[in-house]
């Protein structure tokens, strides 16, 4: 991802269509949202590149601008939106059925989300066993279902007259993959497609076409896709963007913040147990063993890579950490969490920490949708290409450069992603070392 300081940044001159694999609960209270602030009935609430500010140079100086004023950013009013699912309904239908967003708001929102009508999808119910749909491309092989997908967004960008695309994977989470050795250079992962090989998931077409098509990806899933040897070449080859994986809401967000808080203060662990209520199709499809795996895998890292109970073994040594998910229909989408948090401070002395986090999973998850789509879009304009590990801020599990480990601290997050943009306008990075203030 190295990228001069001061960069050029072309503007963000005409339409930027935002491709979305899957138009269920995030995707749709995402576009929703967006049409909603275009008509002035809400606030970009969550949304960092429209509510955050950057401080520049020194505390004195005070000057404190918007980030979206700071660095150019596609504004919302360019944003046309398109999107493929195993289901046929529109996007109001479909918003309505995940039932996130009140009837009455979508009511408003009527005529825009009704055009928004979904490509057929690339699905396998191998991968996402709960669900089935009809909706679906029909092809020989996997590698002549991402020559279709590539056909169809050359198209679509025609027709919706855009000048930049970036694509976002807020489709169901997939089984569990390992990484595979067909997935390390660009010919077995291509040769692989042809062979119809079971490594290769229906994200990875998609992420394959996005790359092939010359557009950044980002995976808010937990998916594999796109962080094997053969995708991360294709996208430096073509000089793309990627990120992922999984959106960082809910839970993780909050073991994200407290965990940090509790090593600064050096306050042991002896475990961490997390249960989650959640009644939306996304628990629908974690309910199957093989897809939670997969999310289990994302939330378990978070905290080994916060505590590090390597440098800290007083601390942290053995914790005890478990997640769990369950399916429960009446909550639908408004997501209850509730952690149990064992803690031990002077002398081993135990105390315990209760959260009890009655959430919304799609209204948290909006808004990293747009930064996302927003950041990509300027990372893309900057040249910078490969892993936009700058942007972990959003993931549970943020890809890196291989071989090394993800920063899962949202400070330290934050502070990467506020220096990167600093960096690219040429201002001096914040240390807060401040002794100048003392001379
Ligand atoms: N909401 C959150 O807070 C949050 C946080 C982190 C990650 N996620 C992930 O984001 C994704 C979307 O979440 P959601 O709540 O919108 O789920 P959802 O079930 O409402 O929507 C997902 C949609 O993807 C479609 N789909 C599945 N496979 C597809 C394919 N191969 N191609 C095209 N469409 C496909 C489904 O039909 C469904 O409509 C999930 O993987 C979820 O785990 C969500």
């Amino acid at each position: 991802m190295p990228v001069a300081k001061q960069a050029e940044i072309s503007p963000a001159e005409g339409k930027l269509g935002v491709l979305l694999v899957g138009l269920g609960a995030v995707s749709t209270t995402f576009i929703a949202g967006v049409e909603a602030i275009k008509k002035g009935f809400a606030q970009p609430i969550g949304s960092l590149t429209q509510m955050g500010t950057i401080r520049l140079g020194k505390r004195t100086d005070n000057r404190v601008p918007l980030i979206k004023d700071f660095v150019p950013l596609a504004q919302l009013k360019d944003l046309v939106f398109g999107a493929w699912d195993i289901f046929p309904d529109s996007a109001y239908d479909a918003a309505l059925n995940a039932g996130v967003l009140e009837k009455e708001l979508l009511g408003q929102l009527k005529e825009p989300l009704r055009k928004i009508k979904p490509m057929k999808a690339v699905f396998d119910q191998t991968y996402v066993k709960r669900l089935s749909g009809t909706n679906v491309k029909t092809g020989k092989n996997k590698f002549e279902l991402a020559q279709q997908l590539i056909a169809e967004i050359a198209e679509w960008k025609k027709k919706n007259r855009c000048s930049r695309l970036v694509m976002i994977w807020a489709a169901s989470t997939e089984i569990f993959l390992k990484p595979h050795a067909v997935h390390k250079t660009l010919d077995s992962f291509e040769q692989a497609m042809r062979d119809n090989h079971k490594a290769i998931a229906p994200s990875m077409i998609y992420a394959y076409a996005a790359l092939k098509s010359g557009i950044p990806f980002a995976n808010g899933a937990p998916n594999l896709t796109v962080d094997i040897p053969a995708l991360m070449t294709l996208a430096d080859k073509n000089k793309l963007g990627i990120c992922g994986k999984d959106f960082k809401t809910g839970q993780t967000l909050m073991k994200t913040i407290i965990a940090p808080g509790l090593k600064s203060r050096m306050l042991g662990l002896h475990g961490w147990y997390s249960t989650n209520i959640l009644g939306n199709r996304d628990g629908e499809v974690l309910d199957d063993p093989d897809s939670f795996k997969t999310k289990e895998e994302s939330k378990l890292s978070v905290l080994e890579y916060i505590l590090q109970p390597e440098v800290y073994p007083t601390l942290y040594k053995d914790f005890s950490h478990v997640v769990r998910i369950n399916y429960y229909p009446p909550r639908g989408d408004n997501k209850e969490g509730w952690d149990n948090i064992d803690i031990f401070g002077w002398l081993g002395y135990p105390m315990q920490i209760k959260i009890d986090f009655l959430c919304r999973d799609s209204i948290l998850a909006a808004p990293l949708v747009l930064d996302l789509a927003l950041f990509l879009d300027l990372a893309q304009r900057c040249g910078m290409k490969g892993v936009q590990e700058w942007l972990s801020f959003y993931f549970k599990s943020p890809q890196t450069a291989p071989g090394l480990y993800p920063e899962h601290d949202i400070f330290i997050q934050l502070m990467k992603l506020k220096n990167t943009l600093r960096h690219l306008r040429g201002e001096d990075l914040i240390t807060h070392l401040g002794l100048e203030y003392y001379d």
